[in-house]
């Protein structure tokens, strides 16, 4: 009894209710529902002209005002929109008669009616704002968490003036580079690798047992092809982190263990080396001090751009090293900048080196980024302090400007060939599009777990991001392909598992990701995304950065391709591609 009692007041409740609305003439209406379903930016762009369907779903099932409202509420591609139109109920309901016009289902003014009243009911339900108990420590999370905040409060960490300082390499130990392994031909092109010890036997097969020491390794470029290599004695091994080659395409550069000690077997008190070997015989020629662990390593002009991990007491974070003397030319240390250095960038012009900043003392010394970043994935840490970007002169040493990036534990950076912008990768899964002059953000997304490495397609309209895992679970397996302009996923291909560096081949054509916990490197072909070929390192040894040599008809030969850009003329990205 009750209930018919309370049913009845309730049509009669709405009755009286609908008698508050105008009653417009239908044609009115569908005539407002077209303008408003087709204006820029609105229903047509996602759902397509006829309601059809592009990015959001086919809409021919005829939504009511208030499942347009929902939406709005509840759907993060659709709010940003909703927010800035603000449609009026009478709005809603105009475009949901519409849609049932496009969709040939019954509309009628009474219909119109019944979605208003259901629509003010949706609005009502809304406009109940809850006050929810907020703690000390909940308000002290609100005051940082607001990146704007950040940007425009941002405080200098790095000391003024040229921060330059030196550092004397040593030449420690030098080798008989012994006999050619290959002999390079005018013309060609070739891939340079180095391999370490540690991919990861659970991906590969049973039984796998990796190499036990480092090597070098060279192949042909185009026909995906291992020409050579060669593995260095077990006294020389370090965990290898970088692949890179002197502008002149003469000397391969690879982590090194600690200085030799007088019974020649690393020191554990010297200091940390890089080796240098020979890009014919891939055979070390020499061991050379640089107070740190190499990690990347880059063409910078006529020298050589490296970043460093794990620090000798007075080892530097980044510095410019010149392959014909074996000097270090400015050393840059982690003290002078305010935090921990992590990787470097230059420009394509080697003016600006730009260094992606950790924040020190989540572990000690340079493991703080990566601790920083597992523990969030890993859920000990529920805020960080932020990781910054420091833009420095590389003629007067001076850091210009600092700016703090989106995300946590910048990796990888690209600069696009206007020198306008820059495009930061964070291990928290993050790609932001930032002015490098003003440092304001652009955009920031999201890319597939974990990325490390990227690279700009040839016409710089997509960013391919190789999703490594990094932080995470160390075992990523995709590429996320981004459009630059919007920042938004555009495809996710596979790749190999713990997928680093992606880089564009000198081609222009092909996309070339290393994997180092399978040892191998996947080609795609970049205009369709098709995986090409999958190149076995020897013994699946990790595979860290590539490199390609080019030889000109003179048979002589310069890097024109490595982690950092395209170098010594070469560059698809400005229309100069070589043509193999
Ligand atoms: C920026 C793109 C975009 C725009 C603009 C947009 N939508 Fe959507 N819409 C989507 C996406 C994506 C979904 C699916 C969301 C999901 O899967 O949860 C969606 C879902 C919907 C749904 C739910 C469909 C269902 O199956 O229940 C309705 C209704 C809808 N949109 C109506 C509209 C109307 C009407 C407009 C214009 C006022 C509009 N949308 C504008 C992207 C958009």
């Amino acid at each position: 009894m009750k209930k018919i009692i309370a049913l009845s007041a309730f049509i009669f409740c709405s009755n009286l209710n609908a008698q508050l609305f105008d009653r417009l003439p239908m044609e009115a209406v569908l005539a407002q529902g077209e303008e408003l379903y087709n204006a820029p930016a609105s229903c047509a762009t996602c759902h397509g002209a006829g309601g059809e369907g592009l990015i959001g779903p086919n809409l021919l099932f005829g939504p009511v005002a208030s499942d347009i409202f929902a939406q709005g509420e509840s759907n993060p591609v659709m709010a940003p929109m909703m927010a800035s139109f603000n449609f009026s109920d009478e709005e809603l309901a105009a475009i949901a008669i519409y849609i049932r016009s496009m969709a040939g289902l019954p509309y009628s003014e009474e219909m119109r009616i019944e979605m208003l009243l259901n629509q003010a009911a949706a609005r009502g339900n809304r406009a109940t704002q809850f006050e929810f108990m907020k703690t000390d420590r909940d308000r002290q999370i609100e005051e940082i968490e607001n990146f704007s905040d950040l940007a425009a409060n941002w405080v200098r960490r790095s000391n003024e003036g040229s921060l330059r300082r030196d550092y004397d390499a040593r030449v420690v130990a030098t080798f008989d580079p012994g006999e050619p392994k290959f002999t390079p031909e005018p013309g060609k092109t070739y891939f340079y690798e180095n391999v370490g010890t540690n991919s990861s036997p659970n991906v590969l097969f049973d039984g796998y047992v990796g190499p036990s020491s480092n090597q070098v390794v060279v192949g042909d470029a185009e026909t995906f092809e291992v020409i050579a290599s060669y593995q260095f004695s077990d006294d020389l091994r370090a965990t290898v982190h970088t692949s890179a080659v002197s502008p002149d395409g003469t000397q391969v550069y690879i982590t090194g263990p600690r200085e030799p000690g007088p019974d020649g077997r690393p020191d554990p008190s010297g200091s940390q080396t890089m080796v240098v070997a020979d890009a014919l015989t891939l055979q070390p020629i020499k061991q050379v001090t640089i107070g740190a662990r190499l990690h990347h390593g880059a063409v910078f002009g006529d020298y050589m751009l490296f970043d460093m991990f794990a620090r000798d007491p007075d080892g530097p974070g980044l510095m410019i090293y010149d392959p014909d003397t074996d000097e270090v030319v400015a050393a840059l240390y982690d003290q002078d900048l305010g935090g921990m250095i992590y990787t470097t960038w230059a420009d394509p012009d080697y003016e600006y080196i730009y260094a992606l900043m950790e924040p020190a003392g989540y572990a000690p010394g340079r493991a703080s980024g990566m601790r920083a970043v597992t523990s969030i994935y890993q859920g000990r840490l529920m805020a960080m302090r932020p990781f910054w970007v420091a833009k420095i002169n590389a003629t007067t040493w001076e850091v210009e400007m600092e700016f703090p990036v989106p995300g946590y534990r910048p990796n990888w950076a690209l600069i696009d060939s206007a020198k306008e912008n820059l495009y930061i990768i964070t291990s928290t899964s993050n790609i932001s599009k930032i002015n490098l002059n003003t440092g304001v953000v652009d955009w920031t997304n999201g890319t597939g777990i974990g990325p490390y490495g990227a690279s700009f397609n040839a016409d710089e309209s997509e960013i391919w991001v190789a999703d490594k895992g990094e932080g995470a679970s160390h075992l990523g397996r995709t590429l996320t392909i981004i459009d630059v302009h919007e920042g938004h996923a555009i495809e996710t291909v596979y790749g190999g598992y713990k997928v680093d560096h992606v880089i564009l081949a000198p081609n222009g054509r092909e996309m070339w990701a290393t994997s180092n916990a399978e040892g191998r490197l996947y080609v795609y072909d970049e205009p369709t995304r098709e995986l090409l070929r999958v190149i076995d390192m020897p013994q699946n040894g990790d595979a860290h950065g590539i490199i390609f040599v080019h030889y000109d008809e003179n048979g002589n030969s310069s890097v024109v391709r490595d982690q950092g850009n395209f170098h010594n003329g070469i560059n698809p990205i400005e229309g100069v591609a070589l043509n193999y």
